[in-house]
């Protein structure tokens, strides 16, 4: 598949789908606290998703590898040692210093934006787990600051893998960000780890996401039974955050900021 170029009023259409799926963020953080289940986080996600955004949420029965059976929530929720794709259940209910990702894909007018931010549940995470979600963060930012056209796919990989590494972290290879729009995964893969100078040149009107999966412990991870649920093999804690970008003429948009965000470019 090639790479789609967004111009005019397909970037206005990603900018909206962006600053709604941010929103969905902004609106849970008051509803994870101790004693909630993931799966009340999803009902909640999905009637605000359906009913105030008039958006479609993308994960729901969203269909992944041949094989794999369709997904069966609205959002995706990945407490500690889950790496990605953790599926909401009214059976796991969060705990005072869970780390908690939250992944959102909204679908607006056929616009896909897609966004995923850590929660320390209850303020009482461990020194570890802070500073697992602190600096997977900073990796995000660190791989967005890379973003212009004329920098290549390779130097945002780098400088993620680059900052993961110094920390004595380890990045995630099995998934990448990826290139959205009309369809949630287009091209190109966005690898999160690379050389600097290699891969995909960018260009003004690309839109992909950069989304780190970064593990305290070693990088391998296994697939649970539901086809979906990815842990660390070494059950060691992850972290995950996830922005969708535009590449502007002179560098970068941010499509799925948050008002609590001072991003770094
Ligand atoms: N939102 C995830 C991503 O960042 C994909 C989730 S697919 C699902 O690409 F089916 F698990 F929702
Ligand atoms: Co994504
Ligand atoms: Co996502």
């Amino acid at each position: 598949m090639q790479i789609s170029i967004k111009t005019g009023p397909e970037i206005e259409g990603m900018r909206t789908a962006g600053r709604l799926a941010a929103s969905v963020l902004e609106m849970i953080g008051d509803h994870v606290k101790p004693g909630v289940s993931t799966g009340e986080i999803d009902r909640i996600c999905h009637a605000f998703i359906v009913d105030e955004l008039g958006c479609i949420p993308a994960p729901l029965n969203y269909r992944g590898s041949p094989g794999q059976p369709p997904f069966p929530r609205s959002i995706c929720t990945s407490v500690n040692q889950v790496v990605c794709h953790g599926i909401p259940s009214d059976t796991k209910k969060l705990k005072k210093g869970d780390l908690l990702n939250i992944d959102v894909t909204v679908i607006k007018d056929g616009w896909h934006g897609d966004t995923s931010k850590m929660f320390l549940v209850g303020g009482g995470s461990s020194v570890l787990g802070e500073r697992l979600s602190r600096v997977t963060q900073e990796c995000l930012y660190k791989g967005i600051a890379e973003v212009r056209p004329g920098a290549t796919l390779g130097d945002i990989g780098h400088a993620i893998q680059v900052h993961a590494e110094k920390e004595r972290f380890s990045v995630v290879k099995e998934f990448c960000g990826h290139g959205i729009g009309r369809a949630f995964h287009e091209a190109p893969q966005v690898l999160h780890y690379g050389r600097r100078g290699e891969g995909v040149t960018l260009q003004e009107g690309m839109t992909f996401t950069i989304e780190p999966m970064i593990n305290a412990g070693k990088a391998r991870i296994r697939m649970l039974a539901d086809h979906w649920t990815v842990v660390t093999h070494d059950s060691k804690p992850s972290a995950q955050w996830e922005h969708t970008l535009l590449v502007t003429a002179d560098g970068v948009e941010v499509l799925t900021r948050r008002a609590e965000e001072a991003l770094p470019v």
